[in-house]
């Protein structure tokens, strides 16, 4: 069964205490990223660990592979669940976090999102969103990430490109029917990522900024139990 993971992308302690208390009970995954952890750091994270819930620290590392290493070395130290790493950092980079023993849970970022045709063609005239995917998904799988994040798009694509590997899929990019884009491009309704058996969907201003969040990941959650494959659904 698909989990969902709640962004909480917001400027303050109050307000992701406000967002954990007002969940209790419906979420279990937070990802807390580069706002919420540049600004009140170690605090955010234990802060949902307090409240009972599951870390994916989402700093999308890209650097040298000691670099990397060392962050996600010290992502142990703070008891995370998964962090990200930017997948177009290399097969060494990828290796140097993998190496890491005892670590969390190693998710790799494949393309943004948010990135349509025109934000590729920097890597080459001819560089297609889905070939770019498909490569760096495969690197990420021969270098020991854990899972892939990508647009749920691309997991059916994913999916039949490598039928034989069990790669695990984190789908950012989630709009339930109606919502505003905001900034995503490559987008899927909860129920269409549920019925393609994604593993976790990262999820923040359709819960985030509704006027009731547990009712909008209420709402949520019963339209992917209902797309759930049957055979996914006792799990
Ligand atoms: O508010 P929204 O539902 O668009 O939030 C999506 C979350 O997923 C954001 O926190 C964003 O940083 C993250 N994300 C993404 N695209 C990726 C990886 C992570 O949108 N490829």
């Amino acid at each position: 069964m698909t989990q969902i993971i709640v962004a909480l992308d917001v400027d303050s302690i109050k307000k992701q205490e406000d967002l954990l208390k007002a969940l209790r009970g419906t979420i279990v995954w937070y990802k807390v990223g580069l706002q919420l952890f540049t600004a009140h750091g170690k605090r955010a994270v234990d802060i949902v660990q307090r409240h009972g819930g599951k870390v994916f620290l989402d700093l999308k590392l890209h650097d040298i592979p000691q670099t990397v290493a060392h962050a996600v070395h010290a992502a142990q130290m703070l008891g995370v669940d998964a962090v990200s790493l930017h997948l177009m950092g290399g097969s060494d980079m990828l290796r140097a976090a993998a190496e890491v023993m005892p670590r969390p849970k190693l998710w790799g970022v494949t393309v943004l999102t948010s990135m349509g045709a025109k934000d590729v063609k920097i890597f080459a005239a001819s560089a297609k969103i889905p070939t770019l995917v498909k490569s760096l998904a495969k690197q990420g799988w021969v270098g020991g990430a854990d899972a892939t994040i990508c647009s749920p798009q691309e997991v059916g694509m994913l999916k039949k490109a490598f039928p034989h590997l069990d790669m695990k899929f984190v789908t950012p990019g989630i709009r339930p029917k109606g919502a505003a884009l905001n900034d995503q491009n490559r987008v899927m309704t909860p129920g269409e990522a549920a019925a393609l058996g994604i593993d976790f969907v990262v999820i923040g201003r359709p819960i985030t900024h509704a006027a009731d969040p547990r009712k909008a990941a209420l709402d949520i959650l019963a339209e992917m139990k209902a797309a759930a494959p049957k055979s996914l659904d006792r799990e």
